[in-house]
């Protein structure tokens, strides 16, 4: 790990996380930006063309991650407008990459891109409020990804934060969508896609932020919740997603997350944690992948940042933990709580 990079900013890691050699591990700033910067250009790459249905969702996490880096002009807003632009379709919604179907995924994605970009204007908002709308089931306030059917809380996530970005919850049932959320809740404080479902952290970080967006955090038992997700902590420091699994850089983000919409982020061993993330980087090619020794990608570049944007590490951007997008833009939309 070279600790030369002039644009890198220190960890302040305790003696006990700095590795055998004293080397103090350093985020790599400008190797992450240009990892991200690159990611366009890597067409010999079969990733590259076995990825295209999730190009818009990878146009959102590299820009999330560059904007949490201090970096958010090393892309051409106006190409990355034009590009979100071209994959709505005639149903308002937003598809994975140019012609493909729609999906509320990506339209989270699009809209937290144009947000940032500040060009949600020049899209046709209105189609995209009753694309969502027609997505929850009136009976029992769930919604579904697509036309497709299938349920999960990631949608029902989708859509609050998609449409609260947009001032416009008042289009769906959004005491309906926090009653399903509810009931996707388990005896061990936690939530899965569907009621009876796991637990699971990443479904745990969808359902905090809904009911977080719906001001309806006081109706849950917040400190078992937060007993859960820290005991996912390892004695290595990585956080991993549920019982009997394995650390993975990503969960830096679902868990941590979940416990700052808790106010519980110091119920974890911080230190630790950091060294985690850092070992996790590619020191040849920038980027940062799931755990130390794999192939980096962007999605886990963005979830390795914004973990420690909320651990407090020095020089990055806040992250505001509901929305993960740069918590002043959040704040001067007026919805951070
Ligand atoms: C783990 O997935 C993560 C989840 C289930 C949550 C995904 C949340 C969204 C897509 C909502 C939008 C998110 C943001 C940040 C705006 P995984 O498939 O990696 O799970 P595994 O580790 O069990 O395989
Ligand atoms: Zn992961």
């Amino acid at each position: 790990m070279s600790t030369a990079e002039s644009s890198s900013v220190a960890a302040t890691t305790s003696a006990e996380t700095q590795t055998s050699t004293q080397s103090v591990l350093q985020l790599q700033v400008a190797s992450h930006v240009k990892f991200i910067k690159e990611l366009d250009q890597k067409k010999d790459d079969l990733f590259y063309w076995t990825s295209e249905h999730l190009r818009l969702n990878g146009v959102y996490w590299g820009l999330t991650a560059l904007f949490l880096l201090g970096k958010p002009e090393t892309l051409d807003a106006a190409d990355v407008i034009a590009y979100v632009k071209s994959c709505q379709q005639a149903s308002g919604g937003f598809g994975g990459h140019v012609g493909h179907d729609a999906h509320l995924l990506c339209t989270l994605s699009a809209v937290q891109v144009l947000t940032m970009l500040n060009a949600v204007d020049s899209v046709d908002v209105e189609a995209i409020v009753q694309y969502v709308r027609q997505l929850q089931d009136p009976a029992t306030g769930a919604f579904t990804g697509d036309e497709w059917g299938e349920t999960d809380t990631r949608f029902s996530f989708s859509a609050l934060a998609c449409l609260s970005l947009l001032g416009r919850l008042d289009a769906i049932d959004v005491e309906k969508a926090v009653a399903y959320v509810l009931a996707c809740q388990n005896a061990d404080g936690g939530f899965g896609s569907v009621p009876g479902a796991e637990s699971h952290s990443g479904q745990i970080f969808c359902c905090l932020g809904l009911l977080s967006i719906a001001g309806a955090l006081d109706r849950i038992d917040q400190d078992e919740l937060a007993w859960w997700l820290c005991e996912r902590q390892l004695p290595n420091g990585g956080l991993n997603g549920r019982p009997e699994k394995k650390e993975d850089v990503c969960y830096s983000w679902w868990v941590l997350s979940s416990l700052s919409i808790l106010g519980k982020l110091h119920w974890i061993n911080r230190d630790k944690l950091i060294n985690f993330i850092l070992q996790s980087q590619d020191d040849e090619t920038g980027g940062i992948a799931d755990r130390q020794g794999h192939y980096p990608d962007v999605f886990h570049t963005l979830f390795g940042v914004a973990g420690l944007s909320l651990l407090g590490y020095p020089g990055l951007e806040a992250v505001n933990p509901v929305y993960c997008m740069p918590a002043n833009i959040i704040k001067r939309l007026g919805l951070e709580r």
